[in-house]
């Protein structure tokens, strides 16, 4: 594969640098009288349903929506440590196994505080559907897709990591472990990128497999916008009714296809689409504002 080998390197030496477990401390309950996020990232930001709730009630919203990005982690590294580990050693992928082994390492440590969180402070970690990409693609455009899936959904999550672990108002593990994780995957992500841009390279010989990379490419960043919105979070939070909605899927719906919400995707989302099309995987810069495509 082609890809850039001297990046590799220097991102499996900024790995040693930063090799000690990252160390929180861990308060017995946290105050849900402070928001846990910056409120522009709250899902209900810019709409209707966000203007009638008050204070409180966007805090509570706010401890919902984190425990359902932590969750997301949790449900997300488990993909991508299955799909790492299953390449590892193809003889492809020689190039960047040694650093494989250290996205495996920060990933296992990952998911050990982001599920250590959700159930000590909410006694569960939400339920996601599956991430995975349906196996009836050639092997290396599924392999391609595979990767592309991870990188589209660690720059999802970093964009959230990245705004609220440099928020000063939030609890003080929220924060500390917001920001942890955004240093550990700005390395990966700029190795999904590398490896991303390698696999393409190496499959985008003719105009037809180009358009279904755009159009799954597409489809799955879509698809990460879609769990932003969880059911889950509007119950636990109890604004559904408050909110004017007959059921937490009807408020779910009503939040991800509104118009005001679209402008937002695309700030959330505009980094990775830029790469992406900067890269020729993808043929439209604006199509989040078209609306989702589920
Ligand atoms: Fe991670
Ligand atoms: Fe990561």
């Amino acid at each position: 594969m082609d890809i850039n080998s001297s990046r590799i390197d220097r991102l499996i030496e900024l790995s040693e640098k930063n090799s000690d477990p990252a160390t929180f401390s861990w308060p017995e309950t946290l105050p849900v009288d402070v928001l846990w996020c910056d409120e522009d990232l709250m899902t209900t930001y810019g709409t209707e349903s966000h203007k009638t709730l008050d204070f409180s009630q966007k805090c509570l919203l706010s401890k919902w929506e984190a425990i359902n990005f932590f969750s997301l982690n949790v449900h997300g590294i488990k993909e991508a440590l299955k799909f790492v580990a299953d390449c590892i050693y193809e003889p492809r992928y020689d190039c960047v196994s040694q650093y494989m082994h250290t996205f495996i390492a920060e990933e296992n440590e990952h998911m050990e505080y982001f599920a250590k969180f959700c159930i000590r402070y909410a006694g569960k970690i939400y339920e996601t559907p599956s991430f995975s990409v349906k196996k009836d693609h050639p092997r290396l455009q599924q392999e391609l897709y595979m990767f592309a899936s991870t990188l589209i959904f660690e720059e999802f999550v970093d964009f959230y990591n990245h705004k609220v672990g440099k928020n000063s108002v939030v609890p003080g593990i929220v924060r500390d472990i917001n920001y942890s994780h955004h240093i550990d995957e700005t390395r990966h992500v700029s190795f999904g990128r590398e490896v991303v841009r390698g696999l393409f390279k190496e499959i985008a010989d003719d105009e037809e497999t180009v358009k279904k990379v755009s159009s799954q490419i597409k489809s799955t960043i879509s698809y990460f916008v879609g769990l932003m919105y969880n059911h889950n979070s509007y119950m636990d939070a109890d604004v559904v009714k408050h909110c004017g909605f007959s059921s937490s899927f009807a408020m779910r719906n009503a939040l991800r296809n509104s118009e005001s919400r679209k402008e937002m995707h695309q700030i959330w989302f505009r980094r990775t689409i830029n790469f992406f099309h900067q890269n020729g995987m993808i043929d439209d810069k604006r199509f989040l504002l078209s609306g989702l495509t589920d």
